[in-house]
């Protein structure tokens, strides 16, 4: 490729997509959600396989997307993005900013400005994640807030990673949620720890 970041002239919304299985509710950060056909209503979204939320929407086949708008939080992103819900209760705590729609399913009321509740119709196995293709259920608007593009996020949302301290090590920054990696040398394998982007992700600091 003669220009990796022609990859980052791609649009993409911010969402956190929520799900619920038996009696736990669960979400993450996606960017990947896009409307494919008008009729029916159907959406795609790509979720990692090593994601929490993943097995829940393949488990349930039902799902919500919240839209994120330019008044999200970064508090939002380390809560849905940053931490599985394999370890915590993402919810927990989070009560006065969340509602259970008709569909079970928990969604985020705060820096929202839209949510779709969507019926999975088939999968496609991507290797590292899979491909859901919903039925779009239910939807609504909450406010004329902006929806957060990525490239508003990576500008104005993500915190800038501090100035350097005095270090003799390298340091290393995730251009898609701002994790910052110190050492020697960055490893070809690595996997962001808060986003689980690769090491393809990550630019040198000065
Ligand atoms: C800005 C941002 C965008 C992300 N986009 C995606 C995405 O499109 N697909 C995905 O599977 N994970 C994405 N992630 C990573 C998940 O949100 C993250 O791994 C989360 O902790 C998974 O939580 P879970 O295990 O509870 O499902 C993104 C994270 C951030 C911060």
């Amino acid at each position: 490729m003669k220009n990796p970041k022609a990859m980052y002239a791609l649009s993409y919304g911010l969402f956190v997509l929520s799900a619920r299985q038996g009696e736990k509710d669960n979400g993450c950060i996606i960017n990947t959600a896009m409307q494919v056909t008008t009729e029916p209503n159907r959406i795609i979204i790509t979720v990692n396989k090593s994601n929490y939320t993943h097995d829940m929407v393949l488990a349930t086949g039902r799902f919500t997307l919240s839209v994120l708008s330019e008044k999200a939080e970064f508090s939002t992103f380390q809560r849905f993005g940053f931490q599985s819900g394999r370890d915590v209760d993402k919810f927990a705590g989070f009560e006065a900013d969340a509602v259970r729609g008709d569909n079970g399913i928990l969604r985020v009321t705060k820096g929202v400005c839209a949510w779709l509740s969507a019926k999975v119709v088939s999968t496609i196995d991507l290797g590292t994640h899979t491909l859901f293709l919903a039925d779009v259920e239910d939807g609504d608007v909450l406010n004329s807030d902006p929806a957060a593009t990525y490239t508003y996020y990576q500008a104005n949302i993500k915190p800038k990673p501090q100035a350097a301290a005095p270090s003799e090590k390298k340091r290393w920054v995730c251009v898609v949620c701002g994790y910052v990696y110190e050492g020697d040398f960055l490893p070809e394998d690595f996997i962001c720890p808060w986003c689980k982007h690769p090491a393809s992700d990550f630019e040198p600091l000065p």
